[in-house]
This record gives structure tokens, sequence and C-alpha cells, in this order.
């Protein structure tokens, strides 16, 4: 698996507390998150990191903000791109086997870092169902190839 992680200004000390994970996790991944210690826009790191998402570059995205909102809302905007803007561990297990989430997005501003560390574990460790849930995404999936 291949992870994609991006985040804003408000998110960097938790994108640190997930690289930790991942390599934990010995799982491979990309950091294209900003460094800054100044303000930027969330949209310019969540929607160039959900296409690479989207293209099958990445498995896996794990996008952070203050709230995780930002990010979720530029990333759902990305055909292809089902991104769960979550906090909890049973969510985070649930988009995954129901929604087959392929972004996780967290913020930093609400989450502590041990939550955030088993929120992405869920996330990444959890598969998709398919099944009826299948059948659900793929009506998406159509919605979304009719609106493009
Ligand atoms: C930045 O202040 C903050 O607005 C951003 O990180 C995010 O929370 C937006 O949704």
């Amino acid at each position: 698996m291949k992870v994609l992680l991006t985040s804003d200004h408000a998110g960097v000390e938790l994108r640190k507390e997930i690289k930790g994970l991942l390599d934990e996790m010995n799982i491979s991944y990309e950091d294209a998150g900003c460094d800054c210690g100044t303000s930027v826009d969330y949209p310019d790191y969540a929607l160039p990191a959900a296409e690479r998402v989207a293209s099958g570059e990445f498995d896996r995205g794990i996008f952070i903000c203050g709230t995780g909102i930002g990010m979720s809302i530029s990333a759902n905007k990305v055909k292809g791109i089902r991104c769960a803007l979550t906090h909890d561990v049973f969510s985070a297990k649930a988009t995954r086997q129901h929604n087959n989430a392929n972004v996780l997005a967290m913020g930093e501003r609400v989450v502590g870092p041990g939550l955030a560390r088993e929120v992405a574990k869920a996330f990444l460790e959890t598969e998709f169902e398919g099944g009826r849930h299948q059948n659900r995404v793929g009506k998406i999936d159509a919605y979304e190839s009719k609106n493009l």
C-alpha cells in the first residue's frame, strides 16, 4: 500500500505523528504537506494530493488541516475521491467497510495525537466489504460520471 500524506500549516504536528505511525506500520508514503510556519490555503494541498490518489498513484490519502473540514470538502471535489472526515475509530472502520473511502481527513485542532493514530490505523487496516456496499458506491461513481 502507498499512502499520500498532506496538510496545511494547521496540520503539521499531527502529520508528523502520522508519519511516525506509517513508519511503525512499515507502510510506504510520500509527504506532500507544507513545512511552512506561515499560513497557506488548504485547497492548494488537498486538490493536487486528491488528484494523485484518484489517478491510482497512491492507494490511500491522509489529509490534515485544523479541522479536517477544508481538506475533506476540497478532496471530495475530485472525481473518484471518497474522503471521510473522521475522528473516531468506529467511523474510520465503517467508512472503509461500507464507503470504500480512499482518503481520511482529520483536524489537528479537533483530535489528540493518540486517538488520531488509532483512527488512521483503523482506516489503513480495514478492507472494503463490497457486496451491497459496492452497489451503493457505484451509484456515486455513476453520478460523478454523469456530471463530468
Ligand atoms: C486554517 O486556519 C484552517 O482554517 C484550516 O486548517 C482548516 O481547518 C479549514 O477547514
